[in-house]
Order: structure tokens, then sequence, then C-alpha cells
């Protein structure tokens, strides 16, 4: 059966919060960053201020796959949703929060586009952690995950993917989430809403 690009993003729409929390002036607040680095929880963090609407690839991903496979093809859904969801969401005035690792420029230039294209002011995030701290909350997800964490990625996959990780061609704020994340909060709701 084809696959309704509409009918999913209707999908995945219902089940978000904030979704009609809306404003004469959208932002789009883009994570990037490996696994395990606190994109999530920051993500979390930044709602707990703001009612901004988190769309998170993992989330999109299990709404729409239940058991997933991971695959390209899979993938290349799951970020067009994302997108076509982000772009529905910008239009009506929504402040939005992209959660997802992001380490590909030509992933990231589609985002750009985005919000240009929306009139949404961007504000791009890098998350970073110590590598120790990264497999320290990758071992404890094995364990004793968080209620929130919904994340399949491994250490493996980590080491994986930081050989993948490209610089961010434009301007961003890189955030160490092993420190105190409130100054880091509070710096990123300011630039959103210069
Ligand atoms: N600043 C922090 N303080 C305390 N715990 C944190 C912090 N950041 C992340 N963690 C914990 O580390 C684990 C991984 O963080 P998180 O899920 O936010 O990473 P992620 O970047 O979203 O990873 P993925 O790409 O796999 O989704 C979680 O269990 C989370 O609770
Ligand atoms: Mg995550």
């Amino acid at each position: 059966m084809a696959f309704d690009l509409d009918q999913a993003v209707a999908k995945v729409e219902e089940r978000l919060p904030n979704t009609d929390e809306t404003t004469a002036w959208p932002v789009l607040i883009m994570l990037c960053g490996l696994p395990a680095t606190g994109k999530s929880y920051l993500a979390r963090r930044l709602v707990e201020q703001m009612p901004f609407v988190i769309v998170e690839t993992d989330f999109v991903r299990k709404t729409l796959f239940p058991t997933p496979a991971y695959s390209a093809q899979e993938s290349g859904l799951v970020h067009r949703v994302c997108h076509a969801l982000m772009e529905k969401l910008l239009r009506r005035g929504a402040r939005v929060v992209f959660d997802a690792t992001n380490l590909a420029e030509l992933h990231r230039e589609k985002v750009y586009r985005l919000a240009r294209s929306e009139a949404a002011k961007l504000v791009i995030v890098q998350t970073v952690a110590p590598e120790a701290v990264v497999r320290e909350r990758l071992e404890k997800r094995k364990v004793a995950r968080d209620s929130d964490d919904i994340s399949d990625a491994t250490w493996a996959i980590y080491k994986r993917m930081a050989s993948d990780q490209q610089p961010v061609g434009h301007p961003h704020l890189i955030i160490d989430t092993s420190g105190d994340l409130g100054e880091a909060v509070n710096k990123i709701l300011r630039v959103a809403q210069k």
C-alpha cells in the first residue's frame, strides 16, 4: 500500500501536546547531537518553560512503525513526516523543537530551508557530553531507563555515528549537558525570543 503522508502526519499530530499553542512568531529549535548527548532531556526541560511542540524522530518512528526496522526507507519516511508536520505547525505559528541527531549537513539544510520558508526564528543547538558520561548514560539505558526515554541507541551506534558527524554549517549554540542545564535553557529561550 502507498504511504499516505497526510494521514501519517495527522496520526502523529493528534498524539502531541501543545499543537494549539500558537503565536505570531513561530520558532524552530533544531537540536543536533550524537545519541545520549541529552537532546530529548533538554527538549523536556525547554517545554517546562515554554509550550513547544516536540517533534522527535524516535516518537514519530514508533508511532508509525511500532516494531521499527531502522532501514533507510523507514528513516526516509520518518524524516518526511517530521518535515511535513513541522511545516504545518510553523505555518500555524507554533513553537517547535526538532529532536533528531541531525548529524549530516544535507539533512540540516532541509531544516534551514523550512525555517526560512515559514519565516520562523531558527535556533540551532548542538548537544555534547564527554564520552565517559555518554557511555554511563547508555549503560544505564540498558538496565533502568527513564520512563520518557524511548531511544534504542547503544554505545555501538554512538561510536558508528561519531565518525559520521559533520560540522554544523550555521551559527549555533553548543551545550554540554553534563553540567547544570538551567543557564543553557535560559540562553536558548533568550535567543529564541530575540
Ligand atoms: N542534563 C542531564 N542531566 C541528567 N541526566 C541526563 C541529562 N541529559 C541526559 N540525561 C540522561 O541521559 C540519558 C540519555 O539522554 P537523552 O535521552 O536526552 O539523549 P538523546 O540525545 O536524546 O539520545 P538519542 O539520540 O539516543 O535519543 C537519559 O536517560 C537522560 O535522562
Ligand atoms: Mg532522544
